[in-house]
């Protein structure tokens, strides 16, 4: 049975480095179809929403969504509604992908990459995950509001809410603990329960469910703490759940840790494994349509896709193989490029993987 793939490319590098995801997708000899729709500006221009329903529509009835990236500085004037990011957000709530896996592995041929020290980092592989739903990205109310009492009365005022419902936690809790049990079995809770009560009732939440996985140690951290360990000594972490603003934050930041954001793929998943897959770099408007773009996070993305909404994890392996090649052959586009290694543009690596690949 053919299974059908919604590709949305966007904006910026978005188009290139999908284009180059596909051909490896398409070299694999699995019965897909790829399917193509605008999103993010893009779609703008050409449908005047950054989510057309025709998009939204092809996503929810794939197995899942190769997502290229979307935005750009001349979006920027846009109302909220209408803005590129938009497209992403609703993307996310329409299919309940509640779960986000960004993954920040320090490849070892890129370990000056890194601005940490390379004792600091050097075989970091940790994995953070998101809640991508509720919080205070998605909570009711907010606005801008006129105050009548107090001691600003007769302002206005600017508010948004942080609320997390039991179900919620518990849900991206049990995919945290699973994700903890295939790996190192270390899980660290972020949250900031010593101010506010959404961050408590989390903590209570992850501390009853991990009597579900005794083989896994659970602890907290506060997110002002776990921002500073993760430059201090970024290695005694192996999985990250945090909740969806502090995952934001930290999630770019844990990517930095690696320095090659453009070598870092994410999926974000539902319940039943329907998935988005997204490099975790943007759309990088100011090298858009050079050939100079890094392939290789929209490649990895593909790789998860494979396996997470696919289950097709040896296909998965066999990618992350060829990428791990054409790293070790030396070649390098521009983002990751050091003395002694190979200049390389956006599709010559995408050839390169292919080659790997055969
Ligand atoms: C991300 C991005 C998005 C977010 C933006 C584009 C809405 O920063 O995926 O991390 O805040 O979630
Ligand atoms: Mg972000």
């Amino acid at each position: 049975m053919t299974t059908q793939i919604a590709v949305l490319p966007g904006d910026g590098i978005g188009p290139e480095i999908t284009e180059q995801a596909e051909r490896v997708l398409n070299s694999l000899g699995l019965d897909l179809s790829l399917v193509h729709a605008n999103v993010g500006g893009a779609a703008y221009d050409s449908h005047g929403h950054p989510l057309p329903p025709e998009t939204l529509e092809l996503a929810k009835s794939s197995a899942a969504v190769l997502f290229g990236a979307v935005g750009d500085w001349k979006y920027d004037n846009l109302v909220r509604e209408l803005r590129p990011e938009q497209a992403i957000l609703g993307l996310r709530k329409a299919l309940g992908l509640f779960a986000n896996l960004r993954p920040a592995i320090l490849y070892p041929q890129l370990a000056n990459a890194s601005t940490l020290k390379p004792e600091i980092v050097s075989g970091l592989d940790i994995l953070i995950l998101r809640e991508l739903t509720g919080d205070i990205y998605f909570g009711q109310p907010r606005g801008v509001r006129v105050l009548e009492d107090g001691p600003f009365a007769g302002q206005k005022q600017g508010f948004d809410t942080m609320h997390y419902a039991e179900s919620e936690v518990r849900r991206i809790a049990h995919v945290a603990f699973q994700a903890a049990q295939k790996r190192n079995k270390k899980l660290c809770s972020v949250d900031k329960a010593n101010v506010l009560e959404t961050s408590q009732f989390w903590r209570d939440i992850m501390i009853d469910v991990a009597s579900e996985y005794p083989d896994v140690t659970l602890s907290h951290m506060y997110v002002d703490n776990a921002a500073m360990q993760l430059v201090r000594a970024p290695k005694e972490f192996d999985v990250i759940v945090t909740g969806n603003l502090f995952g934001d934050i930290l999630s770019d930041e844990a990517a930095m840790l690696t320095g090659s954001i453009g070598m870092l793929p994410s999926a974000s998943l539902n319940a039943s494994n329907q998935g988005l897959y997204e490099p975790s770099h943007g759309s990088a408007p100011d090298i858009a349509g050079q050939n100079k773009a890094n392939p290789l996070a929209m490649i990895l993305s593909a790789a998860m896709l494979l396996r997470y909404s696919l289950n097709h994890d040896a296909h998965a392996t066999r990618v992350e193989n060829a990428v791990r090649t054409v790293l070790e052959q030396g070649l390098r586009t521009a983002d990751i490029y050091e003395e002694g290694t190979q200049l390389v543009g956006t599709s010559e690596m995408g050839d390169a993987v292919l080659k790997a690949l055969n």
